[in-house]
C-alpha cells in the first residue's frame, strides 16, 4: 500500500532527527538524573582526542578503546555525584545518584548488561571510525536474544525492527526494556 508507505516513510525522515543522539561531545551513558544501585558502573562517553571525564571535580583515568570514544568503571560512594565531560572549553555534566533512596527527580537508569555485552561484542573500528560489528546492527543481538520470542513481543516485520537503535538505547536508560524514550513518542516517530 503505497500511501501508507509514504506516510511512514515521512513520518520517519521527522523521526530521525528526534531519535538521533545530538552531536558532539556527550556522556551516553549514564543519562541525566539516573539513579544507580551501589557497585560498579561503566561509563561511557563521545568526545576527541583531548576530552577528560571527571567524577566530582577530579579527573577520572578513562580507557580509549578509540581515540574519540571514553569508558571508566567507577564505584562511586553512595549519594549524588556529578559526572564532567570537559572538550575544549566546553563541559556537559551528569548529575547521577547512587545507592538506596534515591531523591525525587532521580529516575531508575538499567544499563544494558556491560558484562555480558562488551563494547566490542557491537562495535568495532571501520575505515579509522568507530562503527558497528557486521552490516545490520541486529545480527550482533539476535547472538543474544531470541529472535522467535522476540517477534511476539514486536508488532513489526523484520526489515521495519532490523535497527534496534530507533527505539532502544542499547546502552541502557530509565525506561522499561531500555526504549530510548518515552513509548509514545518512540511509536510517534513513525505512527504520526
Ligand atoms: C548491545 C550493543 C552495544 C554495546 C554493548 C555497546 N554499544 Fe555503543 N552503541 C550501540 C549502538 C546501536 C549505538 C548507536 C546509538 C544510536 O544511534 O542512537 C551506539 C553508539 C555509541 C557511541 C556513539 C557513536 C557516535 O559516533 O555517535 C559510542 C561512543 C559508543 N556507542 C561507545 C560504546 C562503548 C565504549 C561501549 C562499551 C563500554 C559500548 N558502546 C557498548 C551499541 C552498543
Ligand atoms: C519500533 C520500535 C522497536 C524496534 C525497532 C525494536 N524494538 Fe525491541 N521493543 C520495543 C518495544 C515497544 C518493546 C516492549 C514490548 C513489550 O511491551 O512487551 C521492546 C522489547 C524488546 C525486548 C524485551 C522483550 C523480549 O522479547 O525479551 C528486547 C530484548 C528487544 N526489544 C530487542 C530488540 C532488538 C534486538 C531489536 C532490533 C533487532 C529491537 N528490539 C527493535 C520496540 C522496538
Ligand atoms: C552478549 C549478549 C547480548 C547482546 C549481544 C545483546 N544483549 Fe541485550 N541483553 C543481554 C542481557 C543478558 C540482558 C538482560 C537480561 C534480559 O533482560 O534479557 C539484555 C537486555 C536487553 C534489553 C532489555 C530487556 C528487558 O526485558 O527489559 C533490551 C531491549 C536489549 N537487551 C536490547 C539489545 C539490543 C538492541 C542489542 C543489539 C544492539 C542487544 N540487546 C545485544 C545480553 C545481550
Ligand atoms: C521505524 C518506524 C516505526 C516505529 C518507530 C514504529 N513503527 Fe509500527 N510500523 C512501522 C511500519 C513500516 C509498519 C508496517 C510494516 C511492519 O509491520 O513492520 C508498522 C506496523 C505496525 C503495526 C501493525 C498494524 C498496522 O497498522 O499495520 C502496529 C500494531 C504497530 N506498527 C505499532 C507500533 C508501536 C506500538 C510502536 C511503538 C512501540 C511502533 N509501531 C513504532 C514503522 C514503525
Amino acid at each position: 500500500m503505497p500511501h501508507r508507505l509514504t506516510r511512514w516513510g515521512l513520518g520517519l525522515a521527522a523521526g530521525l532527527c528526534l531519535a538521533q543522539a545530538p552531536e558532539g561531545p556527550r556522556i551516553l551513558r549514564p543519562a541525566d538524573q539516573s539513579a544507580l544501585p551501589a557497585g560498579p558502573l561503566s561509563v561511557i562517553a563521545r568526545g576527541d582526542e583531548k576530552s577528560q571525564l571527571l567524577l566530582d571535580g577530579k579527573p577520572l583515568e578513562a580507557k580509549r578503546p578509540f581515540a574519540t570514544v571514553l569508558t571508566a568503571t567507577l564505584a562511586p560512594a553512595s549519594g549524588p555525584h556529578t559526572l564532567t565531560l570537559a572538550t575544549a572549553g566546553a563541559e556537559q555534566k551528569v548529575q547521577f545518584f547512587a545507592g538506596p533512596k534515591p531523591p525525587a527527580g532521580f529516575q531508575p537508569y538499567r544499563p544494558h548488561p556491560p558484562a555480558a555485552a562488551t563494547c566490542d561484542t557491537c562495535h568495532a573500528v571501520k575505515d579509522g571510525e568507530w562503527g558497528f560489528k557486521g552490516t545490520v546492527l541486529s545480527e550482533n543481538c539476535f547472538g543474544c536474544h531470541n529472535q522467535k520470542t522476540f517477534a511476539t513481543k514486536h508488532s513489526h516485520n523484520e526489515e521495519t525492527l532490523a535497527e534496534c537503535q530507533l527505539c532502544h538505547d542499547p546502552h541502557g536508560s530509565t525506561e522499561k526494556f531500555h526504549l530510548k524514550m518515552t513509548r509514545e513518542i518512540a511509536c510517534k516517530q513513525c505512527h504520526g
